[in-house]
């Protein structure tokens, strides 16, 4: 069926503003949040082999490789299995090792990613466990793993993924909450999480109406310039790339996202007072050591854009342009970061005159190497 972009100017534009449902599609049958459990249909026959992997290794390209990044560290505290996290071309020019006690994840939109389906194949010729995360039940991906699980985000049209990244992010979050749910010593932890999730669809339609302030600072703050760097640090490193990687693709604009801790190995010295500059410091344990990337850019006269929680009397204090989101638990809060930054991406297109939903040199979907 044909989607419709309906009151929408841009496809893009729809599926950033679908998110609070598309996040509920991607929940729907598979948290009881009465009692506390996640249940993925198609990973439940290979539970106990995948607790069993010696590591884990997501495999994706774009914006699903970032979807693995920014669950990362919750597989890690969940499940204590290794976790790599591979583009798959990098995986491929490597040709990097694969045992059969691995557990390989391939995320990808589409399913028909070329550099995933190559190295979804190797990993199978090796004897590896391969599970698919995919938006679409009868591509190539979804056929050729073992099993998987569908992230349910509906048909998504703007050549820059934005429904889907957040649908894998809770797709990945989902799979640890599973994975770890033989562990005791978690239960409160993972409660919380599905807490959080419980929470987050509203959460998401708060972020998304402030849509008007965020075309104001596009339009009068950051359009016109050469170039935005992003920081973050711990589980907003994904956020950074993923919001760096939209304002690209989409409104041609030269973007970095760095790590806050690497900024005095090298990025500092692109500070001084023109470069603009988004600070991610929502609340979490990292947020001392975000405080003081902020001091060292406001020490080289930047005045970074901070984003930060709703009520942070801090962040209220702080000079400059502020973005503000409501806090969540920490390994989800990149769901709402991310929100923000997709939308000034959509408005720094739209100023740029660029046809959004179908940037210049870039595909939907890339099938060949
Ligand atoms: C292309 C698209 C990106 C996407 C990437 C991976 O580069 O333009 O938006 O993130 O492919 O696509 P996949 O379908 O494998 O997630």
């Amino acid at each position: 069926a044909q989607v419709m972009k309906g009151q929408f100017q841009h496809y893009m534009q729809k599926e950033i503003f679908e998110q609070p449902e598309s996040v509920v599609n991607t929940m729907r049958g598979r948290i009881n949040f009465a009692t506390h459990t996640v249940t993925l249909g198609g990973l439940r026959a290979y539970l106990a082999t995948i607790r069993r992997a010696r590591r884990i290794v997501f495999v994706a390209c774009g914006t699903s490789y970032h979807s693995a990044l920014a669950t990362r560290a919750l597989f890690e505290e969940l499940t204590e299995i290794p976790v790599s996290v591979e583009l798959a071309s990098d995986f491929l020019d490597r040709t990097c090792p694969v045992f059969r006690d691995d557990v390989c994840v391939f995320i990808s939109q589409s399913g028909e990613t070329a550099d995933t389906i190559l190295a979804l194949r190797a990993c199978i010729d090796r004897g590896a466990l391969c599970l698919g995360v995919t938006n679409t039940a009868s591509s190539s991906i979804s056929r050729m793993t073992h099993c998987g699980v569908h992230i349910n985000a509906g048909p998504e049209i703007g050549v820059a993924s934005t429904k889907a990244y957040t649908s894998q992010y809770i797709a990945l979050v989902l799979m640890a909450l599973q994975l770890g749910d033989d562990r005791v010593s978690t239960a409160a932890r993972r409660a919380e999480i599905m807490d959080g999730l419980r929470d987050l669809p509203q959460q998401i339609a708060d972020v998304l109406a402030t849509d008007t302030d965020l075309r104001t600072l596009a339009k009068d703050v950051l359009f016109g310039h050469a170039s935005l760097l992003i920081m973050g640090r711990g589980y907003q490193n994904a956020t950074t790339l993923e919001a760096a990687l939209k304002i690209k693709e989409v409104s041609y604009m030269h973007s970095e996202g760095i790590l806050a801790g690497e900024l005095k190995h090298g990025p500092i010295a692109l500070i001084d007072e023109n470069m603009p500059v988004i600070l991610i410091m929502t609340k979490d344990a990292l947020y001392p050591k975000v405080q003081s990337a902020y001091e060292q850019i406001a020490a080289r006269k930047g005045c970074p854009i901070i984003l930060a929680n709703e009520g942070d009397k801090n962040a209220e204090k702080m000079p400059g342009h502020k973005i503000w989101v409501p806090h969540t638990v920490d390994c989800l809060q990149g769901l709402l970061n991310v929100l923000p930054m997709q939308l000034l991406s959509y408005h720094l297109a739209v100023l740029a005159g660029v046809d959004v939903d179908c940037p210049r040199n870039l595909a939907k979907s890339v099938t060949v190497e």
